[in-house]
């Protein structure tokens, strides 16, 4: 067997796939992963571009592929750099959606390359178009639809100009549009012909409109689980284009995307102590989350920032939650502030980190990574569980959902079952956020009411700033 250039570009590209994943799941070397990853597939691009034969003939159309790539590249550096970190479930959301549209165009440009009328007059047939061919080829035209209007509508519910929407018998409307295009494309690969293929353009048409009416009713605040679910089918529909064109890069790449979201997928929703269908016919979040748990009792006690600062200041052991709040208030940076000048103070600071805090996998990691925290100082939950009885103050900063009882002791709760911060265990608890509303599942939260815990109310940057000079001053 004769070993091209190009193969072994694209091996050299699967292999960096593969290394960039692998060096993706730790802070201190996600960047260069992601960087190895990105130049295996310039090495892939590229390679394809220059090196690519079918027959004696390469590929032409230069002007229309670079074009297209200076467009992309543009685009692409531009949004990664305006984007606000809050903001980036959106845009991979959008990209994703990008990802989709890609393969399923793949497949529309390769069900009319592969269909062909017979000359013949009155002799209507195709030819050159195996069982096997059709079936990738509607694969990938099903999945990347879905996954392109799913991810488009999901990064609508993101940024706010879309919102949910539901009606009656919804759900059984979704499942007869999908075992109706699932019928038409069994059909369509057994029987296509001259009468008949304009079908394959109604199965696209299908699978769009029901990437729209799967996504339209989910909760909003689900929309990370759901991006993720999306962005694995966008890995399958490239994996189905990578064996149209018997590219094992593209194979390769696409079968790690679809592996790594569906791990993310599964990851997500244990964390959050929900079954998948839960989560995508379940309105999480949403106003009807909540209505049985218990409604608490009692009253709870604020703090002065004077008070916070002693009680920091002449700790021994501090643990500081980080949440969503955190992230919203752009306050990363003061947080570290403050755990420095604590431990000038030779106070022990470390940071407990719970799977889902925030909303997207990693979200808390990834913040404090952009203030130079060290990682060492980050505990996962199961450590962070285990030291919080010996800790003298937890400060939570805007996490709520991640520190709720409820999740331990309420079997009415939507969180119930939920693996939680036992931040409770602890001498003192001090809970910043701006009001008493809730978190992410819309319930309440007996922490805050508790007698060890007293609130510090303000948006988190501003109330860490002025606990940063107040603690300057103990
Ligand atoms: P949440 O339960 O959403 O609570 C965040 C709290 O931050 C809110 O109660 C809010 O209270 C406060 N807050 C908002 N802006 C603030 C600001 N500027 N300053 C101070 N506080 C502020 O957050 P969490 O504890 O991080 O939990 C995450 C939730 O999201 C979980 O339920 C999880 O299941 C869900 N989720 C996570 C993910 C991933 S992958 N991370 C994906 C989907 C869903 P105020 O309005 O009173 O300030």
């Amino acid at each position: 067997m004769e070993i091209s250039l190009l193969s072994i570009f694209y091996l050299v590209g699967s292999v960096t796939f593969i290394i960039g994943l692998k060096m993706l799941s730790h802070p201190e070397t996600a960047r260069k992963g992601n960087l190895i990853a990105a130049v295996g597939m310039a090495l892939a691009i590229f390679g394809t571009i220059f090196l690519y034969k079918d027959g004696d003939k390469g590929l032409h159309n230069y002007a229309w592929i670079f074009a297209a790539l200076a467009i992309g590249t543009l685009v692409g550096t531009i949004a990664a750099k305006k984007v606000k970190m809050t903001a980036m479930p959106e845009m991979v959301s959008l990209f994703n959606g990008m990802g989709g549209a890609c393969a399923a165009l793949i497949s529309v440009i390769e069900f009319q390359h592969n269909f062909r009328f017979s000359d013949t007059p009155g002799w209507h047939t195709t030819i050159g178009i195996s069982i096997g061919t059709l079936l990738t080829i509607f694969a990938g035209l099903i999945i990347g639809s879905i996954s392109f209007a799913g991810s488009i509508i999901a990064w609508g519910k993101l940024n706010g100009s879309i919102k949910d929407f539901s009606f009656k018998g919804q759900q059984i409307t979704n499942i007869i549009l999908f075992l109706g295009i699932l019928v038409v494309s069994g059909y369509l690969i057994a029987f296509l012909n001259f009468n008949n293929y304009y079908l394959f353009y109604v199965v696209l048409v299908a699978a769009l409109v029901y990437g729209v009416l799967f996504v339209l009713p989910i909760g909003g605040a689900d929309m990370p689980v759901v991006i993720s679910l999306l962005n694995s089918f966008t890995g399958v529909a490239a994996a189905c284009g990578g064996f149209l064109y018997n590219n094992q890069v593209m194979l390769t790449g696409g079968i790690l995307v679809g592996a790594a979201g569906t791990l993310l997928t599964i990851l997500m929703c244990k964390a959050m102590n929900r079954s998948l269908l839960n989560v995508l016919i379940g309105s999480f979040g949403g106003n009807a989350a909540g209505n049985t748990q218990q409604s608490i009792q009692g009253s709870f006690k604020e703090i002065s920032l004077s008070d916070a600062a002693v009680c920091m200041a002449y700790a021994n052991k501090v643990i500081i939650v980080p949440g969503y709040g955190l992230a919203v208030a752009q306050a990363q940076h003061v947080c570290h502030e403050l755990e420095k000048l604590l431990e000038d103070k030779g106070v022990e600071v470390s940071y407990a980190i719970h799977p889902v805090a925030g909303r997207m996998p990693g979200h808390m990691n990834v913040l404090l990574a952009e203030a130079d925290v060290n990682y060492d100082k980050l505990q996962e939950m199961e450590q962070a569980n285990d030291q919080f009885k010996n800790t003298d103050v937890v400060l939570v900063l805007g996490a709520n959902d991640v520190v709720n009882p409820a999740a331990k002791n309420d079997p009415a709760s939507p969180i119930y079952g939920m693996p939680i911060l036992e931040v409770e265990l602890a001498k003192t608890v001090i809970v910043n956020k701006r009001s008493m509303k809730p978190g992410y599942a819309g319930i309440e939260n007996a922490l805050f009411f508790q007698p060890k815990t007293s609130m510090l109310f303000g948006d988190a940057k501003a109330a860490l700033q002025k606990l940063v000079a107040e603690i300057k001053t103990v």
